[in-house]
């Protein structure tokens, strides 16, 4: 509730978007807690937070918990912050009972996960699993012009630390589902097994700027006649895909976006998901066949330029049994499910075994900020997870007992 009062917004949701300075508060507010508790902290040169604390055996590799402290611009006070702050929970608990691991954790605070601000998403964690080189990722540019890494400079999180993996020995991050499953389920933990194939496309229509009085309809190249077959369109495929496609316009520029002017240009961002990759690769194909009809109907230009892809991925088998015994030791009901939502895991997963914990959140409701989950759900994802580093990281030292 503290962190969230940092780009509080009046509905009650929080704007922390990547890099700004409501970012910079939020990042400094954790590290003064970590700073408490004894962690060291690094910064790396994407700006990732690693927040350690040392293993029993000095060398050994750590175990990673974490998410993302970045948020939509009409986000919620849970995502990301729930599984930075979970982590941050572990190490207060360890602290709390004087439980010595074997392996040092590292709590970690992901740079732009949303992608809101600088596109595509996750590039923080991207970067650091290799996906991503580190050039492409300070050279992306937000909408006002600002690059990520002139902004990284601004707010003094342009690190010295290379954004590059080393070894880790396992990676664990809490996080709220951002959907209905298990909240209609009535089950209280979700051991999440993979996360679905993502795509992001810039669609642009190039058409004729043209006076919106005396141009017969007939004669215009109106790209935004174009992009309404096309939503009409994608919006009916989606249908031809489903249960499981998830297609969504979330931006829209006109250009030059005045009321009298028929647009010359229109850029539509379009959001797709499937959990089946080979399905996700047709639905590409189709989309190109929508754009190039279309355009050619509406005699105007359609690029379909693809900005980000992220294919589905399954997360590691050890850390999800670790996952689901710690959560049927601790007595609480659970079910596998793959995440619709992207996180910092995916890339994480290229480099070290990684799974997931997810908890209900209210109505199965995020980006929004009306975003809600319960206390006792929380504290049982942290539960979770606190035995699930405790397994993997191995306990040296005098006191055994978990927390409540
Ligand atoms: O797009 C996503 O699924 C995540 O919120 N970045
Ligand atoms: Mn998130
Ligand atoms: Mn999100």
């Amino acid at each position: 509730m503290e962190m969230a009062r940092i780009g509080a917004t009046p509905a009650g949701g929080c704007n922390r978007q990547a890099l700004t300075d409501e970012d910079r508060q939020g990042r400094k507010l954790f590290e003064s807690w970590c700073a408490a508790q004894n962690c060291t902290i690094e910064h790396d040169q994407m700006g990732n937070i690693f927040a350690r604390r040392e293993g029993a055996e000095p060398g050994l590799p750590p175990v990673l918990v974490g998410s993302h402290l970045d948020t939509q611009p009409t986000g919620g006070k849970f995502d990301g912050v729930y599984g930075v702050l979970a982590g941050l929970e572990v190490i207060e608990s360890l602290n709390e009972h004087r439980i010595r691991t074997d392996h040092p954790i590292e709590v970690v605070v992901w740079t732009n996960e949303e992608g809101a601000r600088f596109s595509p998403a996750m590039i923080g964690s991207g970067v650091f699993a290799g996906t991503f080189e580190l050039e492409y990722g300070l050279s992306r540019v937000s909408r006002n012009g600002a690059t990520l890494g002139s902004e990284l400079e601004r707010i003094g999180y342009a690190g010295s630390r290379p954004c590059h993996h080393y070894p880790i020995k396992a990676a664990f991050e809490a996080h709220i589902e951002q959907g209905p499953i298990l909240e209609d389920q009535g089950i209280q933990i979700g051991i999440v097994t993979g996360v679905q194939g993502m795509r992001w496309y810039d669609l642009e229509l190039i058409g004729e700027a043209v006076h919106a009085g005396p141009t017969p309809m007939t004669s215009r190249r109106d790209p935004v006649r174009a992009m309404h077959t096309i939503m009409a369109q994608v919006y009916k495929w989606a249908d031809d895909f489903s249960p499981w496609a998830r297609v969504t316009f979330g931006d829209a520029r006109f250009e030059p976006g005045s009321r009298n002017t028929v647009p010359e240009r229109v850029i539509v961002t379009l959001d797709i998901r499937h959990p089946d990759e080979t399905t996700l690769a047709a639905m590409e194909d189709r989309l190109q066949e929508i754009v190039s009809t279309a355009a050619t109907e509406s005699n105007i230009t359609g690029i379909v330029h693809r900005e980000w892809q992220s294919a589905a991925i399954q997360f590691d088998d050890r850390c999800i049994r670790m996952i689901a015994e710690s959560a049927t030791d601790l007595g609480f009901s659970t079910m596998h499910l793959v995440s619709g939502a992207g996180h910092d895991s995916v890339y994480v997963s290229k480099i070290a075994p990684t799974a997931m914990i997810f908890v209900p959140c209210k109505g199965g409701v995020s980006h929004n900020e009306s975003e809600s989950a319960e206390r006792n759900d929380l504290a049982a994802g942290c539960d979770v997870l606190l035995n699930a580093v405790l397994r993997m990281a191995g306990c040296a030292a005098q006191d055994q007992t978990t927390s409540n």
